[in-house]
């Protein structure tokens, strides 16, 4: 039966519904593998590379020794959406993020909207951490060996190269650890994680016994302005913490564990960051990260800490490619059990419960945009869209703290509607600060997501089949 267009494009999806069968895919369902530690490793593993790794070194020559505030800007922006993140988790604990989360409050078309941009969250940022990934790789290479690959084997065209081959290596490992199944890969990432740890951890020590004063003034030697515009920068640093809340198929006990893992992780980094960060500008001086890749090392200058540090790097940055392509393979099968993109993201391989055709396909997409586009354009057109996709949870913790104020609920953001609120608004000025170019990349993006859901998924949407039950009206949610 055909439905007003209005009226298809509000459907929602009850969260009883979504929550009973989130993990059956086609041929088999996912596992309930993961526990507390796993999401939170998980989360971490997503969220701490090359943001720290190589954006931070970006942003000093933006902000100055004040990019340590950049960081507890970026931080609190991450924090306010983190709130609405966990309250939704605990709520609707599926493998959909955000997406899934949008479809029960926000209707069809905003989930929609909400899942392609999720793609550039998941997708695009695994193709510019990899990239930064390939900075490391020559940083450790040319530090032991001596030698480094040639620009046109490890650079993308339009930075003087051809193709990046490290960038596009790392995504194809990820996806080998993948394959292998849910829990190998969360042990490998957690193996990988606390090495990140440890290495940043040996950074803070190393780089604190280098501090001197002099570096630290002027402290804000490009005004507030350039906070906010190194703030913007940074962010990208923070992306990840909402990993968890990608795996709650796989979850053992979801909504428990996944509220608590994606505050954790949160709290991990954030820490962290602002410890790197401090203990860099103190140890280098700012003008001194002006065009130098893989800053950290140089802080470091050249030492045996140096070569420790490259390493950690090149693992740090390969757990953030593991995990966030674990990230969006999830969301791409919660999208297709719905019908919004091909079944085939939602075939699982009975012997591994792994998504294995969708890790296949999203992993080779992957690795030819991070084997040939620039680092710079694919980390800003990930922050806008994760931005995006932020606001909209926030959004839909005000909607559902008003139509659905009963539901159980794990967590519940503190001081809510003031924390969403503050969310949608930190993350409407932290896109301002993005540049026009970056603007106008958003706006085709968000057109072709369009042309693919009027064209292909408004038709193949499940909830087409499912009659007037799943039309738009409140009594639909939490039946
Ligand atoms: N936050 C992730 C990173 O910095 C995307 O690598």
């Amino acid at each position: 039966m055909e439905h007003p267009l209005g009226a298809q494009l509000l459907r929602r999806k009850p969260i009883a519904d979504i929550v009973t069968d989130s993990g059956q895919g086609e041929g088999g369902a996912l596992r309930r593998t993961l526990g507390l530690r796993q999401l939170t490793m998980l989360s971490v593993g997503a969220t701490l590379g090359t943001g720290i790794f190589v954006v931070l070194g970006e942003a000093v020559p933006v902000a100055g020794p004040a990019v340590v505030l950049a960081f507890v800007l970026a931080g609190v922006t991450a924090l306010l959406s983190a709130l609405s993140y966990a309250e939704l988790a605990g709520m609707i604990p599926v493998a959909g993020s955000s997406y899934s989360y949008a479809y029960a409050t926000l209707g069809e078309l905003v989930a929609w909207v909400c899942g392609w941009c999720l793609l550039l969250e998941y997708g695009v940022s695994v193709a510019a951490v990899a990239v930064g990934w390939g900075e490391y790789v020559n940083e450790l290479l040319n530090l032991t060996l001596g030698v480094a690959l040639p620009d046109a084997l490890s650079q993308p065209p339009g930075d003087g190269g051809l193709v990046n081959l490290p960038a596009a290596a790392v995504v194809i490992l990820a996806m080998v650890a993948l394959l292998g199944g849910a829990k190998e890969s969360a042990r490998a990432n957690t193996i990988m994680v606390v090495i990140k740890v440890a290495t940043l951890v040996l950074f803070c020590v190393l780089a604190f016994a280098a501090v001197q004063d002099r570096n630290f003034s002027p402290f804000l030697p490009l005004g507030l302005g350039g906070v906010s515009a190194a703030a913007a920068k940074v962010f990208f640093s923070y992306i990840g913490f909402d990993a968890a809340s990608t795996a709650g198929a796989e979850a053992r006990d979801p909504q428990r564990d996944l509220p608590r893992a994606i505050m954790l992780s949160l709290g991990i980094v954030t820490v962290l960051y602002c410890l790197v960060a401090l203990a860099a500008v103190g140890a280098m001086h700012w003008s001194a990260f002006e065009g130098a890749e893989a800053a950290l090392s140089k802080v470091l200058g050249g030492t045996a800490g140096s070569v420790l540090l490259s390493f950690g790097a090149v693992v740090a940055v390969a757990s953030v490619v593991l995990a966030v392509l674990y990230g969006q393979t999830r969301i791409l099968f919660s999208m297709s059990r719905d019908g919004l993109v091909p079944k085939v993201f939602s075939r699982v391989n009975p012997r591994t419960g792994v998504p294995s055709a969708n890790t296949v396909l999203v992993s080779s997409f992957i690795a030819v945009l991070a084997a040939v586009v620039p680092l710079g354009a694919l980390a800003d057109a990930t922050s806008i869209g994760t931005l995006f996709a932020f606001g909209l949870v926030n959004i839909a913790v005000l909607v559902l703290r008003r139509t659905q104020p009963d539901l159980p609920r794990t967590f519940r953001a503190p001081l809510a509607p003031i924390t969403p609120i503050l969310g949608v608004v930190t993350c409407g000025w932290m896109m301002l600060s993005l540049d026009s170019a970056t603007w106008v990349a958003f706006g085709a993006w968000m057109a072709a997501g369009l042309v693919v859901y009027f064209g292909y998924s408004r038709r193949h949407s499940a909830l087409s089949c499912a009659g007037p039950a799943y039309l738009d009206n409140d009594s639909s949610i939490g039946r």
